[in-house]
């Protein structure tokens, strides 16, 4: 067990909140708080409701909260009062400027590197936890230590590798932890104290370090990894629609190929979420500044297989349904990203639904987490969406269904009952491949999987 130590993590967002409620758990010595500058999200965070929504977390917050976890706005005595700083505020997509639409925007994380520097009294470590250009750590280090006041700060990467719906899980049995540090004696020391507190619960070998810039790389490389095999696999897809072969047999096929694995080769609509299109573009941005053209070309095509793959959906849905929408109600099955979170961060489904309302089709939006989220994402969408979080009626009186997210309540629906409601023909189309297209198609559906031939009945 490591000594007692006075933690602290500014920004209570989907890495911060679930991260440091896994620490303050595994480590009962340690005091840990949480601050934001959002009092309506701190003020959640002490509620009953928490501000996400994530397997195991109610009771993971409620048994440390009060003990030794603490969420507050007092951002200044939070710094003041602690002596290790986890900086997880959110670094969207600069939307302005040079690099709008790839670089990170910076403000938010350059304006806590300020206040750390403004409200230290005393020597501090101070991890990087936010996914961020490599070299922005550097930067860290210089707006730290740029007045000499005898504080010193020890500059960490620490890249969080969980991913939603699965956060309490991956956190409690990470893969790996990673921590850069300078090489130098007190930066490995700063090293050494958060291997500390990790290994409370994290077998020691899992605990890997490397310099700063490797740490921060390899956190956009491992996205830029996962979401590569998502592009391929969905590229294969469409394939197999034009080749008669079934993307699912030839994931399982390659898959089973132990170099390659199985994980992460689902064609699907497309993937979604914070990181995986900002971490690329990222990276892209990264490679063009250093004049690295082909490099970013190849990471770019990533993208741009997953922007392809959505329109490619619309475009299947407008084919098979005569080359118009027009006045149809479709109905979505799923508006999160991916199941079992309340995020529509980035979710493809906003883009289908927005191409779906140009095409003047009605939509009904269903989804049994995400539904607050995704009135937020469409507010400013003219056209007529209604929200139904029952996907049963939501189906009711549509033309077409259309599963975006693999929420594993589809599975269990009395698709004839479903089918009987709709309009005639019925379509659905499986952006997942999740429903058993066989039985749909027996039922009277016409059925478009992905990476499939479609089974119809015309
Ligand atoms: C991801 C990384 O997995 C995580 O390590 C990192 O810290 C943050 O980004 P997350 O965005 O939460 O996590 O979700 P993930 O499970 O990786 O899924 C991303 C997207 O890919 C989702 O839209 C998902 O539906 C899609 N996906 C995933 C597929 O389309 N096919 C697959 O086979 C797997």
């Amino acid at each position: 067990m490591t000594s007692a130590k006075k933690i602290l993590c500014i920004g209570a967002g989907y890495v911060g909140g679930p991260t440091m409620a896994m620490i303050a758990s595994k480590c009962p010595h340690c005091r840990v708080t949480v601050v934001d500058i959002d009092p309506e999200r701190i003020a959640a965070w002490n509620s009953d409701e928490l501000p996400i929504y994530e397997p195991g977390l109610d009771q993971l917050v409620a048994a440390a909260r009060g003990r030794n976890l603490f969420f507050s706005t007092d951002i200044e005595a939070g710094i003041r009062e602690n002596d290790i700083i986890f900086v997880s505020v959110n670094t969207p997509t600069k939307a302005f400027g040079l690099g709008a639409g790839m670089a990170a925007d910076l403000q938010y994380w350059e304006k806590t590197a300020r206040q750390i520097l403004a409200f230290s009294e005393s020597s501090k470590i101070v991890i990087e936890k936010s996914t961020l250009p490599v070299k922005t750590a550097l930067a860290m280090e210089r707006i730290l230590n740029s007045r000499v006041n005898g504080v010193f700060f020890d500059v960490l990467s620490n890249p969080e590798f969980l991913a939603e719906g699965t956060a309490v899980r991956d956190l409690e049995q990470p893969d790996r932890i990673l921590i850069g540090s300078r090489e130098t004696e007190s930066g490995l020391k700063a090293r050494e104290t958060l291997a500390e507190i990790y290994a409370n619960w994290v077998p020691r070998e899992k605990i890997i370090t490397s310099n700063i810039w490797s740490s921060e790389l390899s956190k956009l490389v491992a996205n830029a990894f996962l979401a590569q095999r998502i592009s391929s696999i969905n590229a294969v897809s469409a394939l197999c629609e034009k080749a008669d072969a079934d993307v699912t047999e030839v994931a399982r096929a390659v898959g089973m190929d132990s170099r390659i694995g199985a994980k992460f080769l689902n064609a699907s609509i497309g993937f979604g979420g914070s990181c995986f299109n900002k971490d690329i573009l990222n990276l892209v941005y990264l490679c063009r500044n250093y004049g690295l053209e082909e490099v970013a070309d190849y990471w770019e095509s990533v993208v741009k297989i997953n922007d392809y793959q959505q329109e490619r959906f619309i475009r299947n849905m407008l084919g098979a349904m005569f080359n118009t929408l027009a006045g149809k109600r479709i109905c979505l099955w799923g508006f999160a990203f991916k199941a079992n979170t309340s995020d529509t961060r980035e979710s493809p489904a906003i883009f289908v639904t927005r191409r779906l309302l140009e095409e003047r089709a009605e939509v009904v939006v269903s989804d049994p987490k995400a539904l607050k989220n995704a009135r937020m994402d469409l507010a400013g969408s003219a056209g007529r969406v209604s929200y139904v979080e029952d996907p049963v009626r939501a189906a009711e009186g549509c033309h077409a269904i259309a599963l975006l997210t693999e929420w594993d309540l589809y599975r269990h629906l009395d698709l004839r009952k479903i089918f009987e409601t709709m309009e005639k023909p019925a379509f659905i189309f499986d952006g997942r491949n999740l429903l058993d297209h066989r039985r749909c198609f027996d039922i009277g559906f016409n059925v478009y999987p992905l990476g499939k031939p479609p089974l119809t009945h015309f």
